[in-house]
């Protein structure tokens, strides 16, 4: 597969055709997608001629806007857009409409050379109402329709052969009402197969209500959809056979439980998405470790030269940990790389390296792009992905699953704990393949991994006094996160996530490397998180948390329990169950989500949408 694609957008696309009103079910589906990041949303139907209604700002906006329209139709499209050409309107949002208004398109990604293309049909008499690359494309199809005499399917056909980018592409044609044609490059893009209707999405989410039998569309392949016809085509016009595939999740997945947000639900599920990312694989009991289709590579992640962990944002973090787990386990040299930075420095990279890829979406732009080259090269590509059938497991030689469902909120929390617990299994499976680990350790860690549900759901009762905690903070400007080894990286995932939720200054930093600089922020107004669980490190910490006081700073500690030197020292504490230090990022990390949340809510932030982000970064 190849991603071209600079700055392919975020948008969602939703369509349905079948028996069905096809609005209410394109309406629910653009909200089941709200989660991606969007500035407007629109949609089009055919009923005595195809209409299209667009709006800025949220999707119940459009929705106020159509109240006492007549909607009905058995085919519909629909879009949420996050602006790439031209600002976010009525007027940029999608659909756009051909110039005889006869052709209504949606469309996810970037058409890079669409400013020649606009140019040449400008020449050629088109009009254009919006500043986007999309009404570009639409009337480029309808140039080469109206000058070739052919239909819409083999006018975007031709079309395709010069877009240059990234895109996911749903037409609908007033003549021909009963049909869908869609394209995709580079974005996702799922069929779900109803009894008799057919449904188009970004992801699942919108579909899974409907039917749990889905196909996803591979890039360069062309769909031509009816209600009860799905035609797919390679680039040569060449029928394919849709492999089908059940979705393996329920409704309830992806709905809010009685939580008052996602992120909440979401850190409230770990005891049981940890468990889940273990299940099948780890069997405590009998002191056995199954990767799967992982297993197959244990030779390869033994013989590697070296491991590249390539991410980006929290899987990044998850990346971190990772480097501390499999080189003591594995005695592997590994790298954690941002994705975006690794594929610009042309890296060497080659036969031998094995490259893991961490994402939760298994969509973001910079991963996918970077273990391309790399696969190229000749690395050999392992995938760790939460979502099923994404562009990153099917790109990858062979991966795992982190089985954490579902992550609606755009911060990541249980696909974090998820990605952890399956690198550590990865780190152990190597381990024990290569020899490095003895038979006690390796059964001393799987009984700790077995453990982790169960003390997460312990650290989650402390959920109120956290909340008090984060009263007393929520009105600083900055936040310093520290900690060491193991706990490093869950220092630097602390502040992100603060960063992202309740818009507050933070930092993460290695302890011992504050005195190099951070140190110099250090004053009464300064909460520090210190990550400081009895460990290797423990008693530099206790140094480090020493070094902060001295200075007026508030500590905020997290600690194992029974811990009775820190608490002396800190402000506030957070006690936490003893676990061995490899495994223990996988439960500091949880009153840290929290704090975040809890300070999110009270500064009366969108926890669940945080400004500026989207939950798949598909932009590079
Ligand atoms: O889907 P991915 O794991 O590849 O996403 C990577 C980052 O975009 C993601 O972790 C981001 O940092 C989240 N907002 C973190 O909460």
């Amino acid at each position: 597969m190849l991603v071209q694609n600079k700055f392919e957008s975020m948008c969602g696309i939703v369509a349905y055709i079948g028996s069905r009103e096809a609005y209410p079910v394109v309406l629910k589906g653009l909200k089941r997608l709200e989660y991606r990041g969007y500035d407007s949303a629109g949609i089009a139907i055919i009923n005595k001629g195809l209409k299209a209604y667009k709006k800025q700002g949220k999707v119940a906006n459009l929705e106020d806007e159509l109240v006492g329209k007549e909607m009905h139709s058995h085919i519909c499209i629909g879009h949420t857009r996050w602006a790439t050409h031209g600002e976010p309107s009525d007027r940029n949002a999608h659909p756009h409409l051909s110039g005889d208004s006869k052709l209504a398109i949606v469309h996810n990604g970037i058409i890079e050379n669409y400013a020649q293309l606009k140019h040449e049909l400008k020449n050629q008499g088109h009009i254009f109402k919006s500043d986007t690359d999309t009404e570009v494309l639409v009337h480029f199809i309808e140039e080469i329709r109206n000058s070739n005499f052919c239909s819409v399917e083999e006018a975007l056909r031709i079309a395709l052969k010069r877009v240059v980018g990234a895109y996911v592409i749903l037409l609908i044609d007033q003549d021909n009402p009963d049909t869908i044609i869609a394209a995709r490059k580079g974005s996702p893009l799922v069929i779900g197969i109803g009894k008799g209707e057919h449904f188009l999405a970004s992801d699942a989410s919108p579909i899974i209500e409907y039917t749990k039998e889905v196909v996803y569309v591979n890039d360069y392949e062309l769909v031509i959809l009816r209600a009860d016809e799905l035609i797919l085509k390679n680039s040569s016009n060449e029928i394919q056979t849709p492999y089908i595939q059940k979705l393996d999740m329920e409704l309830a997945t992806i709905e809010k439980g009685g939580f008052d947000h996602f992120m909440l639900k979401e850190v409230f599920e770990q005891p049981q998405t940890i468990f889940d990312s273990l299940r099948g694989r780890l069997d405590a009991s009998k002191g056995t470790l199954n990767m799967g289709g992982l297993s197959e590579y244990a030779g390869v992640l033994k013989d590697a030269k070296r491991i590249i962990i390539v991410a980006c944002g929290t899987s990044w973090h998850a990346g971190l940990v990772a480097e501390y787990m499999i080189e003591e386990l594995c005695r592997i040299p590994v790298e954690v790389e941002y994705a975006s930075e690794f594929r610009y420095r042309n890296p060497v990279v080659g036969p031998g390296d094995v490259i893991i890829a961490v994402s939760q979406s298994g969509e973001t732009a910079d991963t996918l792009v970077a273990i391309e080259s790399a696969k190229e090269k000749g690395a050999i590509i392992l995938g760790i992905c939460n979502v099923v059938g994404s562009s990153i497991a099917r790109l990858s030689h062979a991966g795992a699953y982190t089985h954490a469902g579902p992550e609606i909120g755009v911060a990541s929390t249980k696909a974090f704990t998820a990605q952890l617990a399956v690198l550590c299994l990865v780190g152990l499976m190597v381990a024990k393949e290569k020899g490095t680990i003895t038979a006690q350790r390796f059964q001393h860690l799987l009984d700790e991994l077995d453990a982790i549900p169960d003390k997460v759901t312990s650290i989650l009762a402390l959920n109120e006094h956290i909340k008090i905690i984060a009263r007393k903070y929520k009105d600083a400007r900055d936040f310093l996160f520290l900690g060491r080894g193991y706990n490093f990286p869950i220092a630097l995932e602390g502040a992100l996530k603060l960063k992202e939720i309740s818009y507050i200054h933070a930092e993460g930093y290695p302890a011992a490397e504050m005195k190099h600089g951070p140190i110099a922020l250090v004053d009464e107004n300064l909460p520090v998180v210190f990550v400081a669980t009895k460990d290797t490190y423990y008693e530099k910490v206790v140094s480090n948390i020493q070094e902060i006081k001295a200075r007026k700073g508030k500590i905020i500690a997290v600690v194992t329990e029974g811990d009775q030197v820190i608490p002396g020292m800190a402000d506030d504490v957070i006690f936490i169950p003893e676990a061995d230090e490899l495994v223990a990022p996988i439960i500091s990390v949880i009153p840290l989500q929290l704090l975040s949340y809890h300070i999110g809510v009270l500064k009366g932030c969108d926890v669940d949408k945080p400004r500026n982000l989207a939950k798949s970064v598909t932009v590079e």
